[in-house]
């Protein structure tokens, strides 16, 4: 070998040496620093108890592990996304380039989490969506660094459709804001009810977040239908259930929902919501030693009922402290991680749930009736439904 050649390994060694000696000490920093997680969430507005409630949820969670993921302290960095559509990307870019997060939570919205969604793939975080149903997020647009732990938007009203049926109510008027969460959910709710035979004569909608219902609520009492079928949440939801009962429609005419519509708003309706009948993957009054636990440790934090949304942002930290146990802090094995994350299996306060092929729940949904504060559950409407993930390449 001659001098130059050895003087080129050796070289060669010496900087693989540095190299890996680095390597090995920011690897080793990167699992003693703290994990950075940001919150996307709304805190103002019409979602903001949803964003809140999902927040106290997640750290709930994350609390029970001694406030650390895999082992690694964790810090907190929060957007509020105001729900706000046209701010989704710069908000998500906030979290990721300005604080470089290991993880997004986010979002409530789903026109929000189309800019998470973009973010997301474009730099590879982790995203974790704590409640927006949009269904491309685990269908067209699935990824390997996303999961949700809420449900698409069609899961909840699927299953209401056969329960309308069932009760002999063929004609009704659907309302919603219009957008993908209303559309999305109407779409569900098509696809298990028009296929039944069930016909929908007319579908209303008023822009998110847009409360003036007035006029839409004179045409429903003129239609006449069987019975009224909606999505609606958080501010618009009381606003919704309080103009509905004052327009005299409550007690006339059947009002059923997505059952977000009763979802931590039963101390601002009143009576407005009694009797109101919807379908979801929660309710409060599920007897298992599971929920009547996580109820009560919820109320010893927070002095607030729990609601579904106070549930996802829980199953997200599970998820997340799944993964992050499996790799024990270190999120650069992302194979190890989205493996783990993968197969979960979350023994969550709505009754254990997996995660398809698109990262998204297979859970039982509930049809639930409104009984004073309660969420009462009357029997599980679908047992271990999927979405259909219909164009996701990655499974
Ligand atoms: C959504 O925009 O996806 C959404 C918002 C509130 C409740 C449920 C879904």
């Amino acid at each position: 070998m001659t001098s130059t050649r050895r003087q080129v390994l050796s070289q060669g060694a010496a900087i693989a040496g540095v190299a890996s000696a680095g390597f090995l000490a920011s690897n080793a920093s990167a699992q003693t620093s703290k994990l950075r997680v940001g919150l996307m969430l709304p805190y103002t507005g019409t979602f903001a108890q949803l964003g809140v409630a999902i927040e106290n949820g997640f750290r709930m969670a994350l609390n029970e592990q001694g406030d650390k993921l895999g082992g690694r302290e964790v810090e907190f960095f929060k957007v509020d996304d105001e729900s706000e559509p046209a701010k989704g990307i710069e908000n998500a870019n906030k979290l990721v380039q300005r604080d470089k997060v290991d993880v997004i939570i986010g979002t409530v919205h789903s026109g929000v989490q189309m800019g998470i969604q973009k973010v997301a793939r474009d730099s590879g975080v982790l995203s974790i969506i704590p409640n927006a149903g949009l269904h491309a997020a685990t269908r067209s647009l699935c990824a390997p660094n996303v999961f949700r732990t809420s449900f698409t938007n069609g899961q909840p009203t699927q299953a209401l459709g056969p329960v309308l049926l069932a009760k002999g109510q063929k004609k009704v008027v659907w309302i919603s804001w219009k957008y993908a969460a209303g559309d999305e959910s109407l779409e569900g709710f098509k696809a298990g009810f028009v296929s039944g035979g069930g016909t929908i004569v007319k579908e209303l909608g008023l822009p998110f977040p847009n409360v003036e219902f007035q006029a839409l609520l004179t045409e429903i009492a003129s239609l006449k239908p069987d019975a009224v079928v909606c999505f609606f949440s958080g501010g618009g939801a009381v606003k919704f259930l309080k103009d509905y009962a004052a327009a005299g429609l409550k007690g006339k005419i059947p009002l059923y929902g997505s059952g977000f519509l009763t979802e931590g708003v039963l101390d601002a309706t009143g009576t407005a919501a009694e009797g109101v009948m919807t379908t979801l993957h929660y309710a409060d009054s599920l007897n298992t030693p599971r929920n009547k636990a996580f109820r009560l440790a919820y109320v010893k934090t927070y002095k607030l009922q729990p609601d579904v949304f106070a549930v996802q942002g829980y199953d997200a930290g599970l998820l997340l402290i799944k993964g992050a146990n499996a790799v024990k802090g270190d999120f650069t094995k992302k194979v190890d991680l989205y493996k783990a994350m993968e197969g979960a299996v979350i023994d969550s306060p709505r009754g254990k749930w997996t995660m398809s092929k698109a990262h998204n729940p297979i859970q039982d949904i509930y049809l639930r009736v409104v009984e004073g504060k309660e969420n009462k559950v009357l029997s599980i409407a679908a047992k271990a439904l999927a979405d259909s993930g219909a164009g996701c390449k990655m499974g």
